[in-house]
């Protein structure tokens, strides 16, 4: 038989061949995009893009695939970088929505689907219409309303003109043009609105001549006395009035136009009213911003941004008209439109690019429901609410900070302000750019009055009022660094080493939760380290490029970029998150991350800020430290810390506020010294501990020294670590001599705490460690360890693993008030009393005999929050008690020594 030849199939569709693997990269994908927004705090909010970045970019046309790998990895270090930050709550520029992570899934939803929503009958556009009937109900419009998503208000805007331009005309001036039209039409609008009102009278064909500006008040709003006498001078001179455009929130100082007034003018006068509603139309949703916008429900249209104050992932603006029937006059086809079929997928009639001016549409609408239904209109609306009170708080800090002036009346949400200066024009000019480019925050420059002004747009949700001082803090370093080298015209001494130019301190705290949850740190040590080559003087680039090494157990070289940091500056400041009622300073070690008390897991949340100040060995304690209210002595007892520790006590009795946590105290937390202090102390039972050197251990070893002359009331089992030693490291038991010579061979040490082992097991064979805070002598949970080993770090402990052991610590920090620290109240007002110190953290056991066995009192040891709160949710009320507890105790002290609170 001869069948003829089948076509083989060349196979052109772009699907994967392996869904497998395309399945593994989009999680990657998605999970590098989660931690993006997760972590954008820890990013500067813009950086410069690299020439490098920006040329190699620079491609051919690409004839041959790049793997989808290949391609995010290069969106990753190139783009993601440098984009424009309008995500980061330090982002106040212009006016830039902040976008969810429930926008982002659902743009990705909505890709996936790729619906055009040009028309057809689909329930995507049912999603569409959904949002219509949403906006009808909010802005009080009638049931002959219609909306329509658009790029932004730019185009909405545009579109208000038309369809208004359209009725005053006729229909019929779609095909004759705007030409032949008599009189001619007039257009109003304040002076203040957006600059796309006249580029829509361009755009209309009818010109920005045919637009009059309407002076504004002294509260920047329209005028509409002035609007009437402009109106009426018109008609007198023969022009068509037919357009006027009011403000809802004015993009340079957020001013919101006299809506009733504007709508009444509007009415008499036979006017189209229209709202540029782009900033604070969805104010609305606000209880406290709804009533300002009385009138907006009179309008004929309104113009709307999501992607602003709706948080919705750009682009998604909207409009809105008051009678639907007006938007089909303006821009559908007649020919289509009444072609359409009434069933199969051809109906649905009227169709969105009916009512627009474009026919493929994307699904805009559908970022737009999940945002509004995964969020609901309250908590959008208290987002509203709360960037008018940042607005207002900026306003007041504003007017206290002498250098600063504020520029403008601030009705919503927009502040603008300038650096008091001579030369004010440039130098607040040169204060954004500064600004931008330290990747502190980013507001933009604008003119009130004919003043240059910084002007910062509060939109973006995670905004708080620690963003607002990071920005004000740095006008003033920077207006003040700008003005001196103004008046001693060395505009280039701004170089100078200045730490508070430089991108904030990422700090101890976040990094060390990032390696505890299992970040890998050396990417993020690389920005730092990119940072640091590319101004040496970025102290707080190398700081963190310490802390990060150290914390990935690179040690020594951790230790060798921290002396470049304090090379630079000794300074170092994490701003509290909540407005600023405290300024605690610490007095730091150079130091392992062991050589401080870790005080940013204390303070985080909170309203109390922290600066660290390093004291170097052999020099003298400045005159001028930082601002503070309040001083607490950070340092450890480590041999490295020993002499600042005496040096302190020496400055202590003189310092300008109150100082907490006192030298003389800690140096009592030797080892040995606690040993002195607490062996006969009720309630408390010490092993027997000494410092001893390995000489002294070898001739023990060798026979020429007795126990009793290397460990006084001594026995074996011994336990033996090196000096300074935390964590369990080189701690071991030794059971005998051969035991203990076998150790120093071992150990490169030599100097060694020594102790008797005394088994501290319970009847089950269990042992049991807890970690106990002192706050003003007030005992606090930290936490517990159940092990059947006797050496316990809480980490290796197997809490983790056991269930019945997380059972036993919550238990433990339940009960603590009424059980652990009832039962040792006598041992721990013993411990309170020896040592005196107001913050003490203290690990100890329960002896058979139920003692308070203490094993080491550190004023320097980590209590932190970074467990997973879902295997240890017990553990976050216990913390969060430490850490109110700490920060009362200072506040306290403050308010006793007259320092604010
Ligand atoms: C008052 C006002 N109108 C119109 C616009 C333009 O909106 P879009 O950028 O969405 O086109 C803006 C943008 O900030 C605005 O603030």
């Amino acid at each position: 038989m001869n069948l003829p030849k089948l076509p083989t199939d060349t196979v052109t569709s772009l699907d994967p061949q392996d869904w497998t693997k395309l399945r593994q990269q989009g999680h990657r994908m998605l999970d590098d995009m989660l931690d993006y927004i997760e972590h954008i705090r820890e990013r500067p909010v813009w950086q410069p893009i690299p020439t490098q970045v920006r040329e190699a970019f620079r491609e051919p046309l690409p004839a041959q695939p790049m793997s989808l790998a290949q391609a995010h990895d290069k969106f990753m270090s190139t783009v993601l970088p440098y984009a424009g930050g309008n995500a980061h709550p330090g982002f106040m520029g212009w006016v830039q929505g902040g976008g969810t992570p429930v926008g982002m899934l659902a743009e990705m939803l909505a890709a996936g689907l790729n619906a055009n929503l040009g028309g057809r009958d689909q329930m995507p556009l049912e999603v569409e219409r959904q949002i219509g009937l949403w906006m009808r109900e909010l802005f009080g419009f009638p049931d002959t309303s219609a909306g329509l998503f658009v790029t932004g208000s730019s185009t909405a805007n545009f579109m208000g003109v038309l369809v208004a331009r359209t009725q005053a005309l006729g229909v019929g001036s779609r095909a004759s043009g705007v030409l032949l039209s008599q009189p001619q039409l007039i257009a109003y609008a304040a002076a203040s609105a957006h600059g796309c009102i006249a580029s829509a009278m361009e755009m209309c064909g009818l010109g920005t001549q045919a637009l009059r500006l309407v002076a504004l008040n002294d509260q920047g709003q329209m005028d509409t006395d002035a609007l009437a006498n402009m109106i009426a001078a018109d008609r007198r001179a023969g022009l068509r009035p037919f357009f006027v455009a009011a403000t809802a929130g004015t993009v340079n100082i957020g001013a919101i136009d006299p809506l009733q007034e504007v709508a009444a003018i509007a009415k008499r006068e036979g006017l189209w009213f229209h709202v540029d509603g782009a900033l604070g139309a969805l104010g609305m949703l606000s209880p406290e911003v709804a009533p300002k916008l009385k009138g907006i429900a009179l309008a004929d249209s309104i113009a709307l941004d999501f992607h602003k104050w709706g948080q919705v992932p750009y682009d998604a603006g909207y409009f809105l008209t008051r009678r639907g029937a007006d938007q089909i006059d303006t821009f559908a086809s007649p020919a289509a439109y009444l072609a359409r079929h009434t069933r199969g997928l051809a109906a649905g009639s009227p169709w969105p690019c009916d009512m627009g001016p474009d026919l493929s549409r994307s699904f805009r609408a559908l970022k737009t429901w999940f945002t509004l239904v995964c969020h609901g209109t309250d908590q959008l609306g208290a987002v509203i609410s709360h960037s008018c009170a940042l607005a207002r708080y900026m306003a007041q800090r504003i007017q206290a900070t002498p250098q600063l002036e504020l520029m403008a009346p601030v009705a919503l949400n927009i502040v603008c302000y300038r650096f008091r200066s001579d030369h004010a024009n440039e130098i607040n000019d040169e204060i954004v750019v500064l600004l931008h480019e330290s990747g502190i925050a980013v507001p933009s420059a604008s003119h009130v009055d004919g003043h240059t002004v910084i002007r910062a747009a509060l939109v973006n949700h995670r905004t708080v009022a620690a963003d607002v001082d990071a920005l004000l803090q740095a006008s003033v370093s920077f207006g003040q660094a700008l003005s001196a080298a103004h008046e001693s015209h060395i505009k280039n001494s701004l170089k100078a080493p200045m730490n508070a130019l430089h991108t904030p301190l990422m700090g101890l705290a976040k990094l060390m939760r990032m390696a505890f949850e299992g970040h890998n740190l050396m990417p993020l040590a690389e920005t730092f380290k990119a940072r640091a080559e590319k101004d040496a003087t970025d102290a707080n680039a190398l700081m963190d490029l310490s802390t990060a090494l150290q914390l990935h157990g690179l040690r020594e070289e951790g230790l060798g970029v921290l002396s470049l940091a304090l090379a630079c500056s000794r300074v170092y400041e994490l701003p509290s998150p909540k407005p600023c009622a405290l300024r605690l300073l610490a007095i730091m070690g150079p130091g392992d991350l062991m050589a401080n008390a870790p005080l940013a897991f204390l303070l985080e949340e909170g309203d109390i800020s922290l600066t660290m100040f390093y004291l170097l060995p052999g020099e003298p304690i400045p005159k001028h430290l930082p601002p503070h209210d309040l001083a607490l002595i950070a340092m450890s007892e480590t041999r490295q810390n020993h002499d600042l520790l005496v040096q302190l006590t020496q400055a202590v009795p003189y310092w300008p506020r109150p100082v907490l946590v006192r030298p003389e105290g800690i140096l009592r937390t030797s080892r040995e010294n606690a040993y002195a202090l607490l062996k006969d102390a009720p309630g408390v039972y010490a092993s027997p501990t000494v410092q001893t050197t390995r000489q002294k251990l070898e001739a023990f070893c060798a026979g020429q020294l007795a126990l009793q002359d290397v460990l006084p009331g001594g026995a074996f089992p011994i336990i033996i670590r090196p000096l300074d030693s935390h964590a369990g490291h080189g701690l071991e038991k030794v059971a005998d001599l051969p035991e203990l010579a076998r150790y120093l061979t071992a150990s490169a040490e030599t100097d060694f705490f020594i102790a008797s082992f005394i088994d501290y097991s319970g009847s089950d064979g269990l042992y049991r460690k807890y970690r106990v805070v002192l706050i003003d002598g007030v005992p606090f949970a930290g936490h517990m360890g159940v092990s059947s080993h006797w050496m316990i770090h809480y980490l290796n402990a197997g809490m983790v693993e056991s269930a019945e052991k997380r059972a036993e610590e919550e238990a433990f920090m339940r009960d603590f008030d009424t059980g652990f620290a009832q039962r040792q109240q006598l041992g721990l007002q013993s411990v309170q009393e020896r040592f005196g110190l107001e913050y003490l953290v203290m690990d100890c056991a329960e002896t058979p005999d139920g003692a308070l066995f203490v094993f080491e009192v550190d004023s320097g040891a980590v209590v932190h929050s970074m467990d997973p709160p879902d295997m240890f949710a017990y553990k976050v009320p216990a913390m969060q008690k430490i850490f109110d507890a700490f920060r009362a105790m200072l506040k306290r002290t403050a308010a006793a020594s007259g320092a604010p609170s």
